[in-house]
């Protein structure tokens, strides 16, 4: 029986520590490291996630705002939005939540934001950064996982890690990390064939594809660690991964669990690298 790596708790550990820092720059600067959200348009996944973003945010003394756009914002009218907030000095941190409206182009909207405002990790420069090695700001999803992969004891050197997915948001990232850290790395996405047969060598499998319970148990190297990135509605409204869970736990060595696991690492993250972003900005 696997054991259920508890990112809930995980999550808690990395937000008290950031509230620490948020407090002494608070102390240091006389104003609380700032976080602004743009959201456009009304995806109901979207707002659940902007709340929960904001809340936390002021639960580790971040400040913020969160700018809420109609759907019918055209791309101009969104570029010099992020093109104020980045210029605005206040402002430590910036977010455009995504997916944006299909009739807007998000790589020349983050293309625009400051680099160093930028909380996502998403900007070609902080891309950049993350593939030559350096640190900048990266992604928070693929940075959570591999803060749980280790919580999970497991030292990535040497080992075979196979990445489902290769999206900018956690796929291509996480497989840097990961390699950076000196696993051998896997990418496998929609066209990759025979997807179990590749699944079965991996001693850390990262699924972050979108379809429920896409991987099955028999899919799993027994012991692997098994890190799930999903969040997908069944249609009981009943939230679930890309990861079979329940056969997974009869196979692998540790565990992701949906709701619970990567998403309240994810928003952690953000956090962290908020007061980060804060703590350079002032440095500069
Ligand atoms: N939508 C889902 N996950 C994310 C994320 O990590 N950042 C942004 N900006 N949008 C998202």
């Amino acid at each position: 029986m696997a054991s259920i790596i508890d990112g809930k708790a995980a999550a808690e550990l990395v937000r008290g520590a950031v509230k620490v820092r948020a407090e002494a720059f608070l102390q240091q600067h006389g104003r609380s490291p700032s976080l602004h959200v743009v959201l456009v348009g009304d995806d109901p996944a979207s707002q659940v996630y902007v709340r929960n973003k904001e809340l936390a945010a002021h639960k580790a003394s971040i400040s913020g705002l969160v700018h809420r756009l109609p759907i019918a914002t055209t791309q101009a009218q969104l570029l010099t939005k992020v093109q104020g907030l980045s210029a605005d000095p206040a402002i430590d941190g910036i977010l455009v939540q995504l997916p944006l409206p299909k009739h807007l182009d998000e790589q020349s909207i983050i293309a625009c934001l400051d680099p160093q405002k930028d909380v996502d990790g998403l900007h070609p420069y902080n891309a950049g950064l993350l593939m030559v090695g350096r640190p900048g700001l990266r992604p928070c999803t693929p940075s959570g996982c591999m803060h749980l992969i280790e919580a999970a004891g497991c030292d990535p050197a040497g080992k075979h890690a196979v990445v489902i997915g290769r999206s900018i948001l956690v796929g291509k990232p996480i497989a840097l990390m990961l390699l950076e850290k000196n696993a051998t790395v896997t990418i496998a996405h929609s066209k990759t064939a025979d997807l179990m047969s590749v699944v079965r060598q991996a001693d850390i499998v990262v699924a972050a594809v979108g379809r429920a319970d896409l991987v099955k148990g028999s899919w799993l190297k027994p012991g692997a660690v098994v890190i799930d990135v999903g969040i997908n509605k069944k249609s009981d409204g009943k939230l679930c991964g890309d990861v079979d869970f329940a056969e997974a736990m009869a196979v692998a060595g540790h565990v992701t669990p949906v709701p619970g696991g990567v998403g309240p690492m994810t928003i952690a993250w953000l956090l962290a690298n908020t007061v980060l972003a804060a703590e350079r900005r002032a440095m500069s």
